[in-house]
């Protein structure tokens, strides 16, 4: 243990454990701050906040490293594969091979959501963002399978496998509703990215058929995608689930706030600006110039945490040369991305601020060469984050620390005055 932290506030000098976490990372223990002061702190988009102790996720931001429960994530997107790495981040440890069976199954006996669930897909609109069937249906799992106050390990397993399972057979399904074709139910015989593939592509009067280049491709981009620690959406998870709120609901609100553009909608975004620019032939020199000279945002460059590189996006960028290299897979955005890199990374504005290109810079070209439709591309991302929000819904449910997520604010509005009649109101 560190030395105590001290603070002076008008004369008198407080201390403050110092925290240390595994890798070294140090904090301030302000859980009596208010009580022992009077102030509380004040900091915009919590930069500076840490709202829990995790044993998940690893992230040193300066120094371009991402390690799930410990393991690097370059080992891991080598050796692994989503669902043993979904195992790995819920339950702590790299599964065995019984054990792994065994959770495979349960997802295969998890994978069909309600029947009744179906005549949601048929309530909305033509051309609905799947973003939106998704958080709505998600949420609703609640009402088909309802969930205890206290809940027992098994009952948390059947939660993981039908949230795992079904998120994937519901994304399917939205999407086969908004082209007006019928569904495709899951296969047991099928592995979990290639179900979800069959489930997407196929049709009653066409088979789909499997290219293990694209399996592999999305396979990685769920495992990339899967946890980051406490991210916007995790955070929300984190939150909502602090009240103890059913966790179909729990992780509806996480996919909520994962579409946000700034957050899991920037995939989407990327290809649309990266088609904007081979559409209008604009020089992508132009392109960058126009941004710093407007202050507008180059979409999947920058990260509130990663200040050197994001190591998923050495990944993701490796596989984009590979796939996109297949015959009938090549993309000429994908150049017009390596260009944007290549200015954007010699240009001060971008170095000075740190900026460089995020997971989200190339993932859409992966999934694009897949053959998902862009509007399909952050429902994509909330699959693979799956894994992710249920390993911090555990670990917060089962940390004795764990309160009510209620932050404070300093509140800046009027101070009292008197309430004013309509008709002397001016
Ligand atoms: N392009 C150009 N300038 C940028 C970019 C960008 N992509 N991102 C940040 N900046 C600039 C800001 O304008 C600001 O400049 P200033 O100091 O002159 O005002 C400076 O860099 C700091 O930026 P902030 O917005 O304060 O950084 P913050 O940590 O709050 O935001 C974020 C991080 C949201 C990721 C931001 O970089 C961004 O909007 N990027 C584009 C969207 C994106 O790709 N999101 C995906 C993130 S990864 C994920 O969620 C999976």
């Amino acid at each position: 243990m560190a030395d105590n932290a001290k603070l002076i506030v008008e004369g008198k000098t407080y201390e403050f454990p110092v925290l240390v976490g595994s890798e070294g990372e140090k904090a301030i223990d302000i859980s009596n701050l208010r009580s022992e002061t009077g102030y509380i702190t004040l900091d915009n988009g919590y930069g500076n906040t840490g709202s829990c102790q995790s044993s998940i996720t690893f992230i040193d931001g300066d120094k371009g490293i991402l390690r799930y429960r410990g393991i690097p994530i370059e080992e891991l997107s080598e050796k692994s594969f989503f669902t043993e790495t979904a195992y790995l981040l819920m339950y702590g440890e790299l599964p065995s091979e019984g054990k792994l069976k065994s959770f495979s199954e349960r997802l295969n006996k998890s994978s069909l959501i309600h029947e009744d669930m179906l005549h949601f897909f048929t309530g909305y609109p033509k051309g609905a963002h799947p973003m939106a069937i998704l958080t709505s249906v998600v949420a609703s799992l609640s009402a088909f399978y309802p969930v205890k106050d206290t809940l027992d390990p098994e009952d948390e397993e059947i939660i993981i496998a039908n949230l795992m399972s079904q998120i994937r057979t519901i994304a399917a399904f939205s999407y086969k509703k908004s082209i007006g074709e019928p569904v495709v139910y899951p296969s047991n015989k099928l592995k979990f990215v290639e179900n979800f593939l069959n489930m997407m592509f196929a049709s009653p009067v066409k088979d789909y058929s499997l290219d293990p280049d694209v399996v592999k491709a999305l396979d990685m981009f769920f495992l990339l995608s899967a946890d980051h620690e406490q991210n916007c959406s995790t955070s929300t998870v984190r939150m909502a689930g602090s009240s103890l709120a059913n966790i179909y609901s729990v992780i509806g609100a996480g996919i909520c706030a994962l579409w946000g553009k700034l957050h899991g909608g920037a995939n989407q975004e990327v290809i649309e600006m990266l088609e904007h620019l081979r559409d209008t032939r604009t020089s992508p020199t132009a392109f960058v110039d126009a941004i710093k000279n407007n202050k507008g945002k180059l979409m999947g460059f920058g990260h509130r945490v990663y200040k050197n590189f994001d190591p998923r996006a050495k990944i993701i960028k490796g596989l984009c040369h590979s796939l996109l290299k297949k015959p009938g897979l090549n993309d000429p955005t994908f150049e017009i991305a390596l260009k944007l890199e290549e200015i954007a990374l010699k240009d001060d504005y971008f170095l000075s601020r740190k900026l460089y290109p995020n997971v989200d810079f190339y993932s859409g070209l992966i999934l694009k060469a897949a053959g998902f439709p862009i509007n399909m591309f952050t429902v994509l991302f909330a699959i693979g984050r799956v894994p992710g929000w249920l390993a911090h819904w555990r670990e917060m449910r089962h940390d004795k620390h764990t309160r009510i997520s209620r932050p404070r604010q300093v509140y800046q509005g009027p101070t009292r005055r008197a309430y004013v009649p309509i008709q002397d109101r001016k």
